[in-house]
């Protein structure tokens, strides 16, 4: 059975299921091995993991512990409970947005990869020339967001560095208008996070793309990443003090387990802490080097469980909010047993979105795509789906 126990209940002889931390964020070769000496605890919790998965079928037991379906059942009545706050209007239909929204986002990757690789080379990053790729983005965003979002879920392995700062500035974009801040604010934060990873630049790409684990040195090599990005930025003219700490506090962490600086609570920056929160969904959630990312909605209930140590619980809601329980471009699946792709999200309700019916699971064949507006009740959503498990590809079914 697999339970979840604080790491303070962990000892030799249990058998650890999943260290419950984004996997990039760890030395072990593997999430999963038997549990053997005092030393290998002390290592678990250097890395800031507060609680683990034990499979106590391979180790031992700890009586009183929830087990996985207690505690995902407790996550999704956590999701479900979260409100939404305002409305905010689209501007123009989805449809009107979809073509506007793809240029943008092939655009956005061409930029951030010419300039990461211009800075390895020593050039100086000049701000006024992104000006109006990020009020491209914004706009399209403030337009209809959900013609953009849907494109940050896909990525490429090789790309990954490159499409996850482009996605990372997009989420980041709409996280700020949730919380209305300004237009001003807004452009900082996403000037900040375009360039939140840029310090990678100066990181191997050896130990970039290493398929696999990093060794401990390799570890501490990727860590750096973000002292280059502030060194970098700090020789950036034009860089605010909003875009720095979006920059430099990514990797920080509310209980004071992140680095570079071990930040804590009150001395994290609110844009900091939006990054942070950001930077690792975005993370979980994609596919990389020979590891599979989560669905959508899976990212936004693991934040919610590290948001008892690593976020700050409101804003995880908040994020939560501004792009749904089940985001745009998400697959679900609905009562009547067919499968269907996330279009847009109901201003005001967080759990009846906009679907494309597209699939029968039962009959396991594609149906003629039908449109359905899940306020109305003429179907359900009960569940989130894998795109992989039913060989669907995400790409073909982006919004047309
Ligand atoms: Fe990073």
């Amino acid at each position: 059975m697999i339970k979840k126990i604080p790491v303070s209940d962990l000892v030799s002889g249990m058998y650890i299921h999943d260290l419950n931390c984004d996997w990039m964020e760890h030395p072990f070769l593997t999430n999963s091995f038997l549990v053997d000496g005092k030393a290998r605890i002390a290592k678990i919790r250097s890395l800031g993991v507060r609680e683990v998965y034990i499979d106590t079928d391979r180790g031992l037991d700890v009586a009183n512990a929830p087990t996985e379906e207690e505690v995902q059942a407790e996550l999704q009545q956590r999701m479900e409970s979260i409100t939404p706050c305002g409305e905010r209007p689209r501007q123009v239909a989805l449809a009107e947005e979809t073509q506007r929204a793809q240029h943008i986002h092939t655009e956005a990757n061409h930029i951030i990869r010419r300039l990461m690789t211009d800075v390895r080379l020593g050039a100086q990053i000049e701000v006024d020339r992104m000006e109006p790729l990020l009020e491209n983005m914004m706009d399209s965003i403030f337009r209809n967001q959900n013609a953009l979002l849907p494109l940050v879920g896909l990525k490429r392995h090789d790309n990954y560095t490159f499409e996850h700062s482009v996605s990372v500035c997009a989420l980041m974009v709409t996280f700020a208008r949730e919380l209305d801040m300004s237009r001003q604010t807004i452009k900082e934060i996403a000037l900040g996070a375009l360039l939140h990873d840029v310090g990678k630049s100066m990181v191997p790409d050896a130990i970039l793309n290493k398929p696999g684990s990093l060794n401990a040195a390799e570890f501490a090599q990727m860590q750096e990443h973000v002292v280059f990005s502030i060194q970098i930025l700090q020789e950036t003219p034009g860089i605010t003090a909003t875009a720095m700490q979006v920059a430099a506090q990514h990797h920080e962490r509310y209980d004071g387990s992140g680095y570079p600086h071990r930040l804590k609570g009150e001395a994290l920056s609110l844009y900091g802490q939006m990054s942070s929160i950001v930077d690792v969904y975005d993370a979980i959630s994609s596919d990389r080097v020979y590891h599979k990312g989560m669905q959508p909605s899976s990212a936004l209930k693991k934040l919610l469980e590290w948001s008892n140590h690593h976020f700050e619980p409101k804003l995880v809601h908040s994020f939560i909010r501004a792009i749904g329980i089940y985001p745009t471009g998400s697959l679900v699946r609905l009562e009547s047993n067919r499968l269907a792709v996330v279009r847009e999200q109901n201003e005001g309700d967080l759990l009846h979105p906009q679907v494309e019916v597209i699939y029968h699971a039962a009959q396991q064949c594609y149906l003629t795509p039908e449109h359905i507006d899940l306020r109305r009740g003429n179907d359900r959503l009960v569940g989130h789906e894998e795109f992989s498990k039913w060989n669907i590809d995400p790409k073909v079914w982006l919004p047309a």
